[in-house]
């Protein structure tokens, strides 16, 4: 008797277990490239063909959009991504979709949308996920279209054997199950296993190399281009071949989106580490592994170059534990008059890396870089509005402020401006201290009075 209870336990234990592995989690949501489109990626812990059913909200499901599904171990647990695109969707419009019984809702953009909102943040993690009460909270009130994470997702997606990644999705799943999750990589995104975790848990624009690292993709006016920093930073992990690969692909992507500015007047790029910055931790910007990013190194080609070559108008940054707006900067040449956000004549930069990370507020070096134009270490995130063809906003919200904004700019530029290298090559720059040892070597690290001393 008590081993035929013990067993009808055992088995209900069992059949709990595996209906709980069936159940679709990490539900989000993101774009492909095509408007009409909404790609869906999902999680279960046992093997199981799920499809996406979906239609306009009211009036029930009226399409099924196939889903895939691949399994792959990390840490020792299976884990089984699933991946459908719902197609055909029509503009400004409610959808329902529903997985294996679970019941989901987003609303697609009007056709070539002209104005939007965006919220830019980087550097979150599942614990001190500082901002991330206040994120999902005006995300589910409406107050932005889509989401760009700038790489260092969940410290660390792979963390406890990938658990930390699955809590840090099941957390946000409410807000990016309704709100595309745009995601590039950070340095704590390589996980040892060339990206897995990365790689399996998102979904990206094709760009043709079935690969999560760098992608483009068009909304309204603007071009939209996630870039790795890390093909620089693990280039001794895993070769040149990756950082070659994405530099070919955007310089084409960047080429044909310069030309193509009738229909996309400006070029944004996201990518987690920075160009500039004037932090003091360990002097990141002018470490060899992050200069590479921005200069390149013997036959590695840099992408600031690029940048200016196809006159990028704006770059989102994380990777610094902070907000840092930087004035129009090319190659340590700057413009910090008045009006240098009119027309002006290089990229703007920002850092917002200041979400929730796994240490302390970031410190500022005493003096900032002449470029540096604002600076705050309070925790917190950006929203970017895209307000026409002409005008961009840049909003920080804080979290140590009860989320008052602590910065608000504009970027005005007329019709056809382009920041031009006649321009660039008028103003000589600032000196900038090169950072010489290798990367590798500890005692590259500077003291903070070191670097004030420099700047
Ligand atoms: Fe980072």
């Amino acid at each position: 008797m008590s081993i035929h209870i013990t067993l009808t336990v055992i088995s209900l234990l069992v059949t709990k277990c595996i209906s709980e592995g069936t159940t679709p989690d990490q539900v989000h949501i993101s774009f492909t490239g095509d408007m009409t489109e909404m790609a869906v990626v999902w999680n279960t812990f046992s093997e199981v063909s799920q499809d996406v059913t979906y239609g306009k909200t009211g009036s029930g499901a009226t399409s099924t959009a196939k889903g895939s599904s691949e399994a792959w171990v990390f840490g020792g647990i299976t884990r089984y991504r699933h991946k459908a695109i719902m197609t055909g969707l029509e503009y400004s419009t409610e959808y329902d979709y529903t997985i294996a019984s679970r019941k989901f809702s987003f609303k697609t953009l009007s056709n070539d949308p002209q104005s939007y909102k965006v919220c830019v943040f980087g550097d979150l993690g599942y614990w001190h996920g500082n901002s991330t009460e206040s994120i999902i909270k005006h995300g589910l009130a409406g107050d932005f279209d889509f989401i760009v994470h700038l790489g260092d997702i969940a410290y660390d997606l792979h963390t406890n054997n990938g658990q930390v990644g699955d809590s840090y999705l099941n957390v946000f799943e409410p807000l990016i199950s309704k709100v595309p999750y745009m995601v590039i990589a950070g340095n704590h995104e390589d996980d040892y296993q060339n990206f897995t975790n990365y790689q399996k848990r998102f979904s990206v624009p094709d760009n043709g190399h079935n690969d999560n690292q760098f992608y483009s993709f068009d909304l309204g006016p603007v071009h939209w281009v996630g870039v790795s920093t890390e093909t620089y930073g693990y280039y001794y992990e895993y070769g040149m071949d990756p950082v070659m690969t994405q530099y070919d692909w955007l310089k084409r992507d960047l080429t044909t989106a310069n030309s193509n500015r009738a229909a996309h007047p400006w070029i944004f790029t996201f990518q987690h580490r920075p160009f500039y910055c004037s932090n003091v931790n360990s002097a990141e910007c002018q470490s060899f592994e992050n200069r590479l990013v921005r200069t390149g190194w013997l036959d590695m080609p840099g992408l600031e170059p690029l940048f200016l070559q196809t006159s990028v108008d704006f770059g989102f940054w994380g990777h610094e534990h902070s907000y840092e707006r930087f004035y129009p900067v090319a190659d340590r040449a700057y413009w910090n008059d008045p009006n240098a956000y009119i027309n002006p004549k290089a990229p703007v930069y920002l850092i917002s890396g200041s979400a929730g990370c796994h240490t302390p507020d970031a410190l500022f070096t005493d003096k900032p870089w002449p470029w540096s134009a604002a600076r705050n270490n309070d925790y917190g995130w950006s929203i970017v509005t895209v307000a026409n063809r002409t005008h961009i906003r840049v909003e920080q919200i804080s979290i140590d402020k009860n989320e008052q904004t602590v910065d608000d700019f504009w970027v005005i530029k007329d019709e056809g401006h382009m920041h031009s290298g006649e321009m660039r090559r008028a103003n000589p720059g600032a000196k900038f201290p090169l950072q010489k040892c290798h990367f590798k070597d500890v005692a590259c690290k500077r003291s903070l009075k070191e670097i004030n001393e420099e700047l």
